[in-house]
């Protein structure tokens, strides 16, 4: 079993009958979700997800795994996702996967959230991963340059030779900015940036970090 697997099965283990699951997004969350697919099969589970992303929302759907939307649900009880970069105070640095929007509108209205790691995502500060930027396609040449202007080295996230274009028809783009001293001042400088729809910055948010390693997981709440 890969350590994505061990954290994944791991994680779900905290799904009990009843629950509203918050269904993240990625290689890590993949393994979260099939393992609470067989749960819903094998052991007659009982819960409804809210997938974060077409893509968990297909691998939900293909197991059989009952999904609602996030405006279906009064509230989500628990949230399992993954992470690119957790820092050693624990703020957290996601889109990796191009799910940033959806994933922190249903970690916002969730009560307990989880993140599931391998070890290599545990960083002392964020930064040295891209920061993914969810922007409105209408000015985003001139974000684009007031962010170079910033001198925070941005890229605009391509698929193939296109650009990518999320679930909710934005574009991203990531800084390239190494390491990030104040998470909080650039949260907020973000927050306020016209054509912004949201950040990477997953700040203040997590109960519980499932950490995986080659001899198992280790848990920190
Ligand atoms: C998607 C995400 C993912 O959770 C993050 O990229 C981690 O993915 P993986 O488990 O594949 O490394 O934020 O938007």
């Amino acid at each position: 079993m890969n350590v994505k697997e061990t954290v994944g099965i791991k994680a779900a283990s905290y799904v009990k009958d009843g629950m509203i699951v918050g269904l993240g997004t990625g290689s890590t969350a993949y393994y979260m979700i099939k393992e609470i697919g067989r749960k819903v099969k094998e052991e007659k589970l009982n819960v409804i997800g809210v997938p974060t992303s077409t893509t968990s929302k297909k691998q939900a759907e293909e197991i059989g795994v009952p999904i609602k939307s996030i405006d279906e649900v009064e509230k989500v009880d628990i949230i399992i996702d993954g992470a690119d970069e957790i820092s050693a105070d624990y703020q957290g640095l996601k889109g990796g996967g191009a799910a940033l929007l959806f994933e922190k509108i249903v970690a916002t209205y969730t009560e307990q959230v989880i993140w599931i790691v391998d070890e290599s995502k545990m960083v002392d500060k964020l930064g040295n991963f891209p920061l993914p930027v969810e922007v409105i396609p209408y000015g985003q040449q001139q974000l684009f340059h007031l962010f170079e202007k910033k001198g925070y080295e941005p890229s605009f996230r391509m698929d193939k030779d296109q650009l990518k274009v999320t679930d909710s028809g934005h574009s991203i783009i990531d800084l390239h900015l190494k390491k990030i001293d104040d998470p909080e001042k650039l949260a907020k400088e973000l927050d306020k940036t016209v054509g912004v729809v949201e950040h990477g910055l997953f700040l203040n948010m997590v109960n519980t970090v499932i950490i995986g390693k080659e001899d198992g997981a280790k848990l920190i709440s």
